[in-house]
């Protein structure tokens, strides 16, 4: 049996896609764009391994698309492409626009032409399985419980608004088609081979190189952190086992303000790779101009993921960003080739 992942080469679906060929012999058919976020060099110990086709290729191109799930007639698809960078999409926002709304619209049509030529019991076993975040919530109040997947969808950002508008598209096609989909909306991830422009990786990566450690506004905005194979094995279970046209939100149980992550990554980092000065790395903090628009607190409740299918996150916080932490120290290379952009003349020569 295959499944089908988009967006393999970033930074969760890069991770979903390792953890999968670690626990199963089942063929992944990887299809990523390959945009600025998206690195081979995190699937690299795949490489000759059968399991895995990569190919190079957009979600809105519905003729690719149908060419793929006509050759490898996937028993599923996991979206996990998208532009995910707050950030990026008050720059740019077309980019958003067209991905996260387009090509998931694209993909579901190529989808839906797919699902309709199977026989009864490929159809009832086939999933859609789209990968959005909590963001589509917009921003709770200090007090405000966390955000339940009854909560109403108020996007603040461009990048927030185009996944909104995605999630409703796999909405619509279920109960319009039928289609067999389940929607994640998670929180903040963190963990291995994440592009240092998000917080953590970026704190980790400018900490190490004596660079300043920016924090929008007065760094008291909240996020739910959680550990990205924590995420990766939610997505498992509710591919196994997730109701038919429901939504699961996944979370970390781990709320923080964006100063008290930085201060707990400086502390690690004080201890595992000490300054040469032995000053605290706390030094290298630096208040910047706030993000327009920063969404204050995000919080999931994700009593729903565990009543149901009984999924709960094997990490704390704690344990879970020492780890990302000490990845870091150890994947350095992996670093250097991002930062340097090497691994973009890799692409380039790849696919010149
Ligand atoms: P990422 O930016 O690291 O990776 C996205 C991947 O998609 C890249 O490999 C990129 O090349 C690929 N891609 C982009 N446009 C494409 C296109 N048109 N066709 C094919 N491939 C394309 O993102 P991520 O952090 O891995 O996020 C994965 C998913 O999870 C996204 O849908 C994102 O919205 C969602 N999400 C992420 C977080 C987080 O904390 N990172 C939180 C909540 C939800
Ligand atoms: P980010 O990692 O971009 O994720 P998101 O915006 O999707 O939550 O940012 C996490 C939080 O950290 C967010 O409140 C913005 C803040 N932040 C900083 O304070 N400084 C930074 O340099 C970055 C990238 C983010």
């Amino acid at each position: 049996m295959t499944i089908l992942v988009t967006g393999g080469a970033g930074f969760i679906g890069g991770n979903f896609v390792l953890d999968w060929l670690a626990q199963s012999d089942e063929k992944i058919v990887n299809l990523d764009s390959l945009t600025y976020a998206g690195n081979l060099d995190t699937l690299r110990s795949l490489d000759g391994d059968a399991r895995h086709v990569f190919v190079h290729g957009d979600i809105a191109d519905g003729a690719l698309v149908a060419s793929l799930l006509a050759e490898h007639q996937p028993r599923a698809v996991l979206n996990f492409a998208a532009e995910s960078h707050v950030d990026r999409s008050i720059h740019g926002p077309a980019a958003f626009i067209q991905t996260n709304i387009v090509g998931t619209f694209n993909l579901l049509e190529a989808v839906r032409a797919y699902w309709n030529g199977l026989d009864a019991a490929a159809q009832a076993a086939f999933r859609l399985l789209h990968v959005s975040t909590d963001e589509v919530y917009g921003s709770l109040d200090a007090e405000a419980p966390a955000f339940t997947e009854q909560h109403r969808y108020e996007p603040n950002s461009p990048y927030s608004a185009s996944k909104a508008a995605s999630d409703h598209l796999v909405r619509a096609y279920h109960h319009t088609y039928g289609l067999p989909v389940l929607t994640t909306n998670c929180s903040n991830n963190y963990g291995p081979y994440h592009f240092p422009e998000k917080l953590i990786p970026l704190v980790i990566h400018n900490a190490l190189a004596g660079k300043a450690l920016p924090i929008y506004g007065d760094g008291q905005q909240i996020r739910d952190w959680l550990y990205v194979k924590d995420h990766c094995s939610a997505i498992r279970r509710v591919l196994d086992a997730g109701r038919l046209g429901e939504t699961y939100n996944v979370g970390g149980w781990n709320e923080k303000a964006n100063l008290d992550v930085v201060h707990t990554l400086c502390a690690i980092l004080d201890e595992l790779q000490p300054r040469a000065d032995a000053q605290s790395y706390r030094t290298q903090i630096t208040f910047v101009k706030d993000r327009p628009g920063h969404d204050k607190r995000y919080a999931i409740d994700a009593g729903k993921l565990e009543r149901e299918l009984g999924w709960k996150p094997a990490e704390t916080f704690e344990t879970g960003i020492r780890k990302t932490v000490q990845w870091y120290l150890d994947h350095q290379g992996w670093v250097q080739n991002v930062t340097s952009g090497n691994y973009r003349n890799w692409v380039e020569q790849q696919y010149a």
